[in-house]
């Protein structure tokens, strides 16, 4: 079969996209695919048109390649792709709205003030104590994210975070333990816990995509109860969502023993150091085999 994998674009995240998309050809060649990798730019109604495959395997992040815009495209174009449909990733790209969903099952999510960048910022609307998390409300990969211990470092962490999103979350830092979980094809993966290097305030950008940035406990330590808890909140917000393909989750098991929902990422990264392929290999799939199941799960 004939595959376009999908990479890069104009998002914040073009860079990773585009390690995401090196594996997955790469993975798929060897396995026999015809493979072609593409710029998800504005070349590809030709492209495609002239590559004609069978199947687009999404490995855009962020921006236009998650959000739901590439998807539509590939719908008017009439070629299955890899992961969530239009709603869903519009819907998961957006920390605002998935959240709103999530807590109307049940589900918990932080304490967040929303601003919009085109109104003043007044530091005075947020009800709750610091420490805070700053970060752009529709955006991945830590970028534009910051840690914020006063009150009066707020302004400038929400200016920085305007740059890449439209609206901007403060959230109440939820002291806890970082743990991620995943789906497959509706079926629940497992978890992983993440500690980030000691040098780094969170799990930043460079702590995810440097080799050695954080520590990765796989699979996560969990109780048996904790980890029930945990499928059946991912196979929850999957559900929600209504996910096709693969999705991540990312939650704080906090102090009390919740886990607290920061967000769905509807296409996980698939590079060297992403959690995704390493979660997998819990089940004993291969990143090939990952990759192939999502190839046989994509649609219109
Ligand atoms: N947004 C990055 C690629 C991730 O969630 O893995
Ligand atoms: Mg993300």
């Amino acid at each position: 079969r004939r595959v376009a994998v999908l990479a890069g674009g104009d998002s914040d995240e073009a860079e990773i996209s585009r390690v995401s998309g090196k594996a997955v050809a790469e993975a798929l060649r060897k396995a026999g695919f015809e493979v072609g990798e593409f710029e998800a730019d504005r070349s590809l109604a030709k492209t495609l048109t002239d590559f004609s495959p069978d199947v687009a395997f999404l490995a855009t992040h962020g921006g236009g390649g998650e959000n739901g815009t590439l998807q539509g495209f590939l719908e008017t174009m009439k070629i299955p792709y890899t992961g969530s449909g239009v709603l869903a990733s519009a819907i998961g790209m957006s920390k605002m709205r998935s959240r709103a969903l999530f807590r109307e099952r049940g589900l918990a999510v932080p304490l967040t003030y929303a601003h919009r960048t085109e109104e003043s910022f007044n530091p005075g609307y947020i009800s709750f104590d610091p420490p805070y998390m700053v970060k752009p409300e529709a955006a991945g990969s830590s970028i534009g994210v910051k840690r914020v211990l006063r009150r009066e470092d707020l302004a400038d962490a929400v200016s920085e975070a305007g740059r890449y999103s439209h609206w901007v979350l403060v959230e109440q830092l939820i002291p806890g333990r970082e743990i991620q979980s995943a789906i497959l094809s509706g079926r629940y993966l497992g978890a992983i816990e993440i500690i980030p290097d000691k040098a780094e305030p969170f799990y930043t950008y460079a702590s995810k995509y440097v080799p050695g940035g954080s520590r990765h406990i796989s699979p996560a330590p969990l109780t048996p109860d904790e980890s029930s808890e945990l499928s059946r909140i991912t196979i929850e917000a999957c559900r929600v969502l209504d996910v096709r393909g693969a999705c991540r989750l990312d939650t704080i098991l906090n102090d009390e023993g919740v886990f607290v929902i920061l967000e769905i990422n509807t296409l996980p990264g698939l590079t060297p150091t992403s959690l995704l392929p390493e979660i997998a290999s819990h089940e004993g799939l291969s990143f090939t085999d990952l990759i192939i199941e999502l190839i046989a799960t994509a649609s219109l």
